[in-house]
């Protein structure tokens, strides 16, 4: 497989990114596979408060947050999207086989915008942007969350119709889904888990022991305890994260507990406090480490490098095919 995926340095990686990408991402760093990951700094400008300087920054906090989660330079391609400007190139030209009635049809368009005053082309314009990132490097399977897969389907219908008129080129990119496509916010889990909430709706994998306690502890659960109750949405991301990082035989002990209506709130956290850290840990140290090996910055220029050499080359063709050359 060729596999592309992409991720905004908006701050912090939460659970939500690893666990619904970013731990895919990591495991298909196979033989068989061509790995390109990529950090969308274009796509953060899109946000309004993005200042440069925190920028900057971001990028090179999360490009250490990858490594840490094991994205091996060796085995694939990490860099920024701005160091290769071919992105915003073939996003132009696929602009022009973008229907403006997908666009239009956008969730996460239609949602930004209603939440803000002043909303920018860029978000418009966004998955355009995100097409051009997969489709550029001709990839045909890309590991993402549930809330990217409209996304991708819009991504599919641009590299058909890019097509259509100009000759078989593209591959039509696939979704890889994995075990935790849509992890839910522990305040409010009627939300996903998301930076634009507010700190309280996400578990940031880095954050301090204690932070994390208190954002397990205070998880939304329910009322109830009665015997054969259904699962209200709270207690079912604590079991779902709880699937994530403890034992089968854990997990099956809790879910019996549950359904006899003998289960403490109070127990289910806590094991799965003691169990998150447990799988963070290795992650969490690999980060201090990195931080004080100051690589960072070459692995990117190098991963710029072999990126744009991909980039140029497929760019190249489409202009030819399109009749910009
Ligand atoms: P971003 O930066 O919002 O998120 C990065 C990845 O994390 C996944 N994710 C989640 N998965 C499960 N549960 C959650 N609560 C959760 N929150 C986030 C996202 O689905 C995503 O896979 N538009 C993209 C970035 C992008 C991209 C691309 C992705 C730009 N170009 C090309 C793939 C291919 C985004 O904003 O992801």
């Amino acid at each position: 497989m060729r596999i592309f995926s992409g991720i905004q340095p908006t701050g912090v990686l939460h659970l939500g990114n690893y666990f619904g990408a970013v731990k895919q991402w990591v495991e298909l760093q196979t033989p068989e596979n061509f790995c390109i990951y990529c950090i969308v700094d274009y796509h953060a400008l899109t946000n309004e408060d993005t200042v440069p300087e925190v920028l900057r920054k971001n990028r090179v906090e999360l490009a250490l947050d990858l490594l840490a989660c094991g994205i091996d330079p060796e085995r694939s391609i990490l860099f920024v999207q701005s160091a290769v400007p071919e992105h915003t190139e073939l996003c132009w030209i696929l602009g022009c086989v973008t229907s403006f009635g997908d666009l239009t049809r956008m969730t996460q368009f239609k949602q930004k915008a209603k939440d803000q005053e002043f909303v920018n082309g860029g978000l418009f314009y966004y998955p355009v942007l995100q097409a051009a990132d997969i489709l550029l490097y001709l990839a045909d399977h890309v590991p993402v969350g549930e809330d990217q897969l409209q996304h991708l389907e819009l991504a599919r219908r641009i590299a058909r119709r890019f097509n259509w008129r100009f000759g078989e080129f593209f591959p039509e990119p696939e979704p890889i889904l994995g075990k935790a496509p849509r992890l839910m916010s522990l305040a409010d889990p009627s939300r996903k888990m998301s930076k634009s909430y507010g700190p309280d709706h996400y578990i940031g994998l880095m954050e301090p022991e204690e932070e994390i306690w208190r954002k397990v502890r205070t998880a939304v659960t329910d009322m109830g305890l009665t015997p054969g109750q259904e699962m209200s949405p709270g207690v079912a991301n604590l079991f779902t994260l709880l699937e994530l990082v403890a034992p089968a035989e854990v997990v099956e002990e809790f879910r019996q507990a549950h359904a006899a209506g003998k289960l403490l709130y109070k127990d289910l956290k806590e094991t799965l406090f003691r169990y998150l850290m447990e799988a963070l840990r290795p992650i969490r140290e690999r980060r201090r480490e990195l931080e004080e090996k100051g690589e960072v910055e070459e692995i990117l220029a190098a991963g710029a490098e072999k990126a744009r050499r991909i980039a140029r080359e497929v760019l190249g063709e489409v202009r030819a095919r399109v009749g910009l050359d």
